[in-house]
Parts: C-alpha cells; sequence; structure tokens
C-alpha cells in the first residue's frame, strides 16, 4: 500500500494544502463568533495560549506518526502499537470528522448562497435590520439552505472521488494566497470605519472578568479546531510528506499563518459590527449578518462582497476536503475498498446528518439534545471534547510510548534548523504540558467533579 501512495509534490504543495485544511470557517466565522459570545480580548489571548504552547507540539506529533507511518489513522497505530488500546483514538477521529464534515457544510453551504445572493447585490437590500431578515428567513427556511448543503458536499464528492493529491494541491497553491490578498483589503477597510476604535478595543483589550472555566474550554475547543487537530486529520495528511519535509517549521508556519487570518477576520468584523451598532455575542449568525452590511456601504459592493463569499467558500472546502480524506484513506486503506466507493460512502452519511443539521435552524429547531440543536451539539461536542481528547491520547502516545529515535528521526529529518533543544522541548510539552492542561481544562471546564 505504501509504494502506491501519492506525495503532496512540492514544499509549497505542503504548505499550501497544510494551511489549506486549517484556514477555513475555523477562522473566519467560528473564531469570530466565539470571540463575539466570549468577551473578545481575553478569549483571543487563551486563544492564542493554546495555539502555539499545547497545539504546536500535538500537530508536531500528529506529522511525526502520519509521516513515519505513511498511512491511515487505524493504519498507523496499528503499525506502531500493534495490539494496543492506544488505536482507539482513531475512532474518535474518525466519528469526529464525520460530525465536523456534516455540520460545516451546512455553514459552506450558506457561504455559497450568498455568493449567489451577492452577484444580484442582496436584492438590493442595505440597511442591517432588513438584511438581518433576510438571512434570518433564509436559514430557518428548511428547503434552500439543505439543497446548499448537499451541493456542498456533492461538489466535495467530484473532487475528492478522482483522488485529492493534483486537485486540491494545485488548488490550494493558488486559492490561500489570493485570500490573503483579499483579507489585507477588507483589513484595510474597516479600520477606516467609524467603529473601527470600538471594535479594535473588544478584539484586543483582555477583560479577564469574562473568563470562566467554560469560556477557556471553548477557546481551546476552538485551538484544536482551527488547527485540524486531534482528529487525524494531519496523520492522514502528514503520510503524503515527503521525508525532506521539516516537521517542526511546518507546524509553526501553519499555526501562524492560520492566526494570522483569524485576526485578520476579527480585525474586518469587530469595527463593522460597532460601526452598525451590532450585538457582538450574536451567535453562528454573525458572520454572515455583519459582513453583508459592510458590503452594502462600499463602492462596488456587490463584486466584494461575491469575491469574498467565493473565496470563503473555497476556503471551506480545502478544509472539508481534509477531513473527509480522514475516512476516504481510512476506507480505502483498511477494508481495500475503491477511492470511488470509498468517497461515496463518507460523503453520503455527511449528506444525511448534514441534512439534520441544516434543518437545526428551521423545522428541527425545537428538537433539542442536553439543551442543544443538532448543528450545535456538533459543533461542541466535536470541538471542546472530541479534539481534545483525542489531542491528549496522541500528545501521551508520542511523549511516552512512541521509540524516542523516532520521534527524533522524525523532528530531526529535513533540518529546519531544529536542534536537540528543539526536540526535548517538544517531547516536554507533549509529555507533561499538553496532557496536564488539557485535563484541568476539562476537569473545570466540563465541571467534572
Ligand atoms: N481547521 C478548519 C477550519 O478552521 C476546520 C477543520 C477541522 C478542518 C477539523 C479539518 C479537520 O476551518
Amino acid at each position: 500500500m505504501k509504494e502506491t501512495r501519492t506525495q503532496f509534490a512540492t514544499r509549497l504543495g505542503v504548505i499550501a494544502t497544510t494551511v489549506g485544511s486549517a484556514v477555513g470557517l475555523g477562522n473566519i466565522w467560528r473564531f469570530p463568533y466565539e470571540a463575539g459570545v466570549h468577551g473578545g480580548g481575553a478569549f483571543l489571548l487563551i486563544d492564542l495560549f493554546f495555539i502555539f504552547i499545547i497545539g504546536v507540539p500535538v500537530v508536531c506529533a500528529e506529522f511525526i506518526i502520519g509521516r513515519h507511518t505513511g498511512s491511515n489513522i487505524r493504519g498507523a497505530f496499528r503499525a506502531l502499537a500493534p495490539g494496543r488500546q492506544w488505536g482507539l483514538v482513531s475512532y474518535i477521529g474518525l466519528c469526529a470528522s464525520v460530525m465536523i464534515l456534516s455540520f460545516y457544510s451546512v455553514v459552506a453551504g450558506w457561504t455559497m448562497h450568498y455568493t449567489v445572493k451577492s452577484i444580484g447585490g442582496f436584492s438590493g437590500v442595505t440597511t442591517p435590520e432588513a438584511l438581518h431578515a433576510q438571512f434570518d428567513a433564509f436559514a430557518s427556511s428548511d428547503i434552500a439552505p439543505t439543497a446548499w448543503t448537499l451541493i456542498f458536499l456533492a461538489v466535495n464528492y467530484l473532487i475528492l472521488s478522482r483522488g485529492v493529491q493534483k486537485g486540491i494541491e494545485r488548488m490550494s497553491n493558488i486559492l490561500m494566497p489570493m485570500l490573503f490578498v483579499i483579507l489585507l483589503l477588507f483589513t484595510v477597510n474597516s479600520l477606516m470605519m467609524p467603529g473601527a476604535s470600538d471594535g479594535l478595543k473588544f478584539l484586543f483589550t483582555p477583560n479577564f472578568s469574562e473568563i470562566t472555566p467554560s469560556v477557556v474550554l471553548g477557546a481551546m475547543g476552538q485551538a484544536f479546531f482551527t488547527l485540524s487537530l486531534g482528529l487525524g486529520c494531519l496523520i492522514t495528511y502528514s503520510s503524503y510528506f515527503k521525508r525532506e519535509t521539516p516537521l517542526l517549521r511546518t507546524s509553526l508556519i501553519t499555526a501562524g499563518l492560520d492566526t494570522l487570518v483569524a485576526i485578520l477576520a476579527g480585525i474586518i468584523i469587530f469595527p463593522a459590527v460597532f460601526t452598525f451598532g451590532q450585538e457582538p455575542a450574536t451567535g453562528p449568525k454573525l458572520v454572515f449578518e455583519v459582513l453583508p452590511s459592510i458590503f452594502a456601504n462600499m463602492g462596488g459592493g456587490a463584486i466584494w462582497s461575491t469575491l469574498f463569499f467565493l473565496l470563503l467558500f473555497l476556503a471551506s472546502l480545502t478544509s472539508t476536503i481534509s477531513m473527509a480524506e480522514i475516512t476516504i484513506a481510512y476506507f480505502e486503506e483498511e477494508f481495500g475498498m475503491k477511492r470511488k466507493k470509498a468517497t461515496a460512502i463518507s460523503i453520503a452519511v455527511s449528506m444525511v446528518l448534514g441534512t439534520l443539521c441544516a434543518l437545526s435552524f428551521g423545522s428541527l429547531g425545537g428538537v433539542k439534545l442536553f439543551g442543544m440543536t443538532l448543528f450545535n451539539l456538533f459543533d461542541y461536542t466535536s470541538s471542546n471534547i472530541l479534539l481534545p481528547i483525542g489531542g491528549m491520547i496522541i500528545s501521551l502516545f508520542v511523549g511516552w510510548v512512541l521509540d524516542r529515535s523516532i520521534v527524533r528521526g522524525e523532528l530531526l529529518a529535513g533540518g529546519g534548523r531544529i536542534t536537540g533543544w528543539g526536540v526535548s522541548t517538544v517531547v516536554f510539552c507533549l509529555r507533561w504540558l499538553a496532557p496536564v492542561c488539557i485535563g484541568l481544562v476539562f476537569v473545570y471546564g466540563l465541571n467534572i467533579f
């Protein structure tokens, strides 16, 4: 199996696909809404702590497992810890990937709908109130959001069934740089709004009185979600890395660019929130209600808006493809399925669950489990519980169980100026810091005792 596997062709390709997986709705949709609900600056600060102190080492751990074994998540653990329980973490990853793909596709469907709406200039609607009403009417209207969710998943099928490497790698190489340029343009535009200073104050001034254990749990979940971490996505992608790819450097670049995009998204959204007198704590609808108000009041708004939602859609696509790749590689390699069949099964399951998530804003809005709609339940459970548990198991495994020579060998391969010190620091974080922090956040955040 190993010889026939594809690899990412170039160094740029490795970065573009990995950053393509990391950068997506998590940065531009989820980060602003979570920060909005949880008091802005303090949330950002805790999120940064989790991304760089806990996230980066765990990203390295996934890379080490993936590249060393060149295998899907189940196969990777079987190769490294035959017959032992560690492999159970692959099932957590598979469940989490299906859940995330399902609710994420709903929001990606919204971006497709908004791309089309933008072309028509939001039917001439310009006031924030009317734009809100327009979004609410759309999101709660069963048929359209469900249809867009299914269309989005069908697009995933078309790309994935043909084999990702060439398509995805090439697509990411072009799209990711474009996304950065557009975001920078919007950032400049937002900074010139009357509400800019209030918005920036909200985003950058930490007000620790807002911080409760559950906010810390949310920030940890956001860090794992935005790095595509804890579910084996990076194990799967790094199984396509070459021997020369420097792992620590790649993880730092990914975390750095991913964070930059989230911060830019915050700088774009919060000044507009304050300029148009809106509420930062709106939740999942925030971006879709606030951004159209900016566009409506900008010269050439329809063009900017189309471009923005189109790029957001494409950024979502490079993320969902990486999620689906986890189950596809698993079905292909563990059950000897053909790529098309493996892709069809993965996408079909998410089509069913995605439909239920789309209806969570409409007819199924009253159906709640643990006080949450299915959409919120999938979002909350995957990010705040499954990904950190997965991350903790992966870091314990690489820190304590995996042969130290493998860890050293993988981290030092490809150069990237890492020294013995760097290796020891990563190992220390994996052995102690990450598991202890994740454990403490769970105990307090979920109020376990
Ligand atoms: N990191 C992606 C984002 O921020 C979401 C994602 C989660 C992708 C898990 C893959 C796996 O949008």
